[in-house]
């Protein structure tokens, strides 16, 4: 078996699904073939992530270049790692972390650094001859021994069973119809998200999503509505005469898939309401022009949660109205699944702020809002250490890196995020599920997280 000292360290810049340029690192341990990885980039960022470098330079490529973070990992980067064990991810991540030496990761950048704390993975796992979710499993489990298999704390209520203990295939949460900046149509809200809740395999809630999906290209195009081109996360991008519309779609889309809203198929939006609040004000114009107030977005949120099937809301207010937040989460909480993302964005501060605030039950998981593989177990954990539901999730840049897929087993972190099920930087994740799924290796809670949810 080769050494997992690490002997070789390059960089690249390639492109994601968006075509803008993005890092690729390979770590090569000796005598191994080298492990590769890439790091993904979002559009709605939130305004607390870590930096993603970008060369800025307005002559090439619009200022978007990743040269400078390339040439990053391959001076000081490849330095540091060079004759390290590759299988200490901690020890590794810390060092990028202080060869850093900035808070939000401003003087190497995100992408130099994640793309290199991923890429020791994936040369373990060619060190080794293991597969990349192994190592993730190994990782986990160093991080957070409490996790071991059989030790699955319950995530809420009495259920004995939760996320976050043996290895776990994830209930998808997968975007139909697309808003906000992820789309051309004029819809408000970024994600029209559907939940196979009553799936109970993952290759049967895979196969429901796609067939709902179908439905909703068909409905909006008998409609008169764009129901074949799609937004960057592969959802449908139709001018539509409201939001609700959207809602109204979806539900008809699973019905004429012969499934039943609420039962089988839930529903999630990601509201990612940062991009349209300004100075306490969110506006929408879906249907016109409307100021409405934190309470009228929890009002409308509440309305639609009593009309509609859904159990899931993603940034349902501001980055930065943790007082919104609140009132959300209490008239909310106790009903539906309400994800941080911008709010958190993956940082345990910001996380442990939510928690002694009582604000959110859930988080978004995104590996470059934070920048290295071990703080992203660090939010994960401290999530599942209190009842917060972690949903692993993709950029809406992306790639045929798949590692949010071997991650999101390998935690058990029970749900994941990546997109529709158009676009193959989406697909590729998706796939890659599929042959985690043979064999029976992993379980699948599914929709039974909800369960908890809806008894406490
Ligand atoms: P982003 O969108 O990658 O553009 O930030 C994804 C999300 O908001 O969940
Ligand atoms: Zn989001």
């Amino acid at each position: 078996m080769a050494s997992t000292r690490i002997q070789r360290v390059h960089a690249r810049e390639v492109f994601d699904s968006r075509g803008r340029p993005t890092v690729e690192v390979e770590i090569a341990c000796e005598g191994a073939r080298p492990g590769r990885a890439i790091v993904p980039s979002g559009a709605s960022t939130g305004a607390f992530e870590a930096l993603e470098l970008r060369d800025g330079d307005a002559g090439r490529l619009q200022g978007l270049g990743v040269r400078r973070a390339v040439e990053l990992v391959n001076s000081e980067v490849r330095s540091a790692l060079i004759g390290q064990d590759a299988t200490d991810q901690q020890a590794l991540d810390q060092l990028l972390i202080e060869l850093d030496g900035t808070l939000n990761k401003s003087r190497l950048g995100a992408n130099a650094i994640l793309g290199a704390s991923l890429a020791a993975v994936y040369a373990t796992a060619e060190a080794t001859g293991t597969r990349p979710v192994d190592q993730f499993r190994r990782a986990w489990l160093e991080h957070a021994p409490n996790r071991s298999a059989g030790q699955a704390s319950a995530a809420r209520g009495n259920s004995t069973t939760g996320p976050g203990g043996d290895s776990l295939l994830p209930l998808p949460m997968v975007n139909m119809i697309s808003g906000g900046k992820h789309a051309g149509g004029n819809l408000d809200f970024q994600d029209y998200l559907i939940l196979p809740v009553g799936a109970t395999s993952y290759p049967q809630a895979f196969e429901w999503i796609v067939t709902v999906y179908q439905h909703v290209g068909q409905l909006l195009t008998r409609a008169g509505f764009e129901g074949v081109l799609v937004g960057d996360e592969g959802g449908f991008g139709p001018k539509l005469a409201s939001n609700e519309q959207a809602l109204d779609f979806v539900v008809a889309a699973i019905e004429a898939a012969g499934l039943r809203p609420g039962e089988d198929v839930g529903i999630g939006l990601d509201v990612a309401s940062s991009h349209f609040h300004r100075d306490g004000i969110y506006r929408l114009i879906a249907t016109g022009d409307e100021e409405l107030s934190a309470s009228d977005v929890v009002n409308l949120l509440e309305e639609w949660v009593n009309r509609y099937p859904i159990v899931s809301i993603e940034d349902g207010l501001d980055e930065d109205d943790w007082h919104g937040w609140k009132e959300l989460t209490q008239r909310l909480g106790n009903r539906v699944q309400l994800i941080g993302d911008d709010l958190f964005v993956t940082n345990p501060e910001r996380l442990q702020r939510g928690i002694d605030s009582g604000v959110a039950n859930s988080v978004l998981i995104k590996l470059n809002q934070i920048g290295t593989l071990t703080e992203t177990l660090r939010t994960l954990n401290l999530a599942l250490q209190n009842g917060y539901w972690p949903v692993v999730s993709a950029r809406s840049g992306e790639t045929e890196d798949t590692t949010i897929a071997d991650l999101v087993v390998a935690t058990g972190a029970g749900q994941l995020k990546v997109g529709s099920v158009a676009r193959s930087e989406r697909l590729a994740k998706y796939n890659q599920l599929l042959r985690l799924s043979e064999g029976d290796e992993f379980g699948y809670l599914g929709g039974s997280i909800f369960q908890s949810l809806r008894s406490s």
